[in-house]
């Protein structure tokens, strides 16, 4: 996107400069002329002549403007064009681009059965918490991609590792631990991915107290989109089976969350996510109470 934006205007003045070059090059031609025709009609001694010639190479120098001007209208039109073309499918292979991540992590996540639809849930429910939050559109949409791309560095753990009926030990849980860089590494080249949806990604293991991973960030340290991301993440962990332990009721999952602030989430983020989940639940269709739009447990 960055590189397309700029080939238009650039083409585009390149071009218009040539053009008021060859212009400058027309009127200096028609005053050399005018100036010559002066100097014959002097010598000769035709009366009226210079007006006459000033104003035929007047009248010239005006019209070969407007054909510049006319061309470079021209230019300028098709360079947009072309401009808009070249953004429609930029876009759509960012699109593709961001499709195929998707599916990625999908088939990352089916190494596991208990984490299917993990990642998309992650990503609607963080994208509703940052609306309750009242973040701009565009961050609560980027939060949407973030939780959908969040784990795609899981892809780095040993599939014995992710496919383990038991809790993981130390070891298994120093590769697990890796994970949340790999995803940042992975995606970190995507023009498509704004840095605070990057920082997102890197930082969602962050606790508010500092225990977290990679970095130990603490408190305000950790940015805003990652603590909303750790909230829907956690929520979604708790109230989904693991092979180790039952899925939690909502409830219960909401008292553990409340349990952990602040020292692990931030309030703010769990008292949207409660919010969000209520409006989930009355979006929900009535003939259905066993689901909501999200597919979500509220
Ligand atoms: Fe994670």
């Amino acid at each position: 996107m960055r590189v397309v934006s700029g080939v238009g205007p650039g083409v585009c003045s390149g071009w218009g400069l040539g053009m008021l070059v060859r212009y400058l090059k027309i009127i200096g031609a028609l005053f050399g002329l005018f100036l010559l025709m002066v100097i014959i009609d002097r010598a000769i001694g035709v009366p009226g002549g210079s007006r006459f010639y000033a104003v035929a190479c007047l009248s010239a120098g005006v019209a070969a403007g407007l054909s510049c001007m006319w061309a470079l209208a021209r230019q300028a039109l098709a360079s947009g064009r072309m401009c808009a073309r070249l953004r429609v499918v930029a876009q759509s292979a960012e699109s593709h681009c961001l499709e195929v991540l998707r599916k990625v992590t999908h088939y990352v996540e089916s190494r596991d059965r208990n984490r299917s639809g993990h990642s998309r849930r992650v990503g609607e429910l963080s994208e509703r918490i940052a609306r309750e939050i009242g973040l701009d559109e565009k961050v609560c949409t980027n939060l949407c991609v973030a939780g959908q791309l969040h784990d795609i560095g899981l892809l780095a753990v040993p599939e014995a590792v992710m496919s383990s009926s038991t809790k993981c030990g130390v070891d298994d849980f120093r590769l697990i631990k890796k994970h949340s860089e790999v995803s940042y590494e992975l995606l970190l080249p995507l023009d498509a991915l704004s840095r605070k949806t990057l920082s997102a990604i890197r930082y969602h293991h962050e606790r508010m107290n500092g225990t977290g991973y990679p970095a130990g960030l603490a408190g305000e340290q950790v940015p805003i989109e990652a603590r909303i991301l750790a909230v829907a993440d956690s929520y979604d962990a708790m109230t989904h089976d693991r092979p180790y332990r039952k899925a939690m009721e909502p409830l219960q999952a909401m008292s553990e969350l409340r349990r952990c602030c602040p020292a692990g989430y931030d309030p703010q983020c769990v008292d949207a996510l409660a919010r969000a989940l209520k409006l989930a639940a009355m979006e929900a269709d009535p003939a259905d109470s066993a689901a909501t739009p999200l597919g979500l447990r509220a």
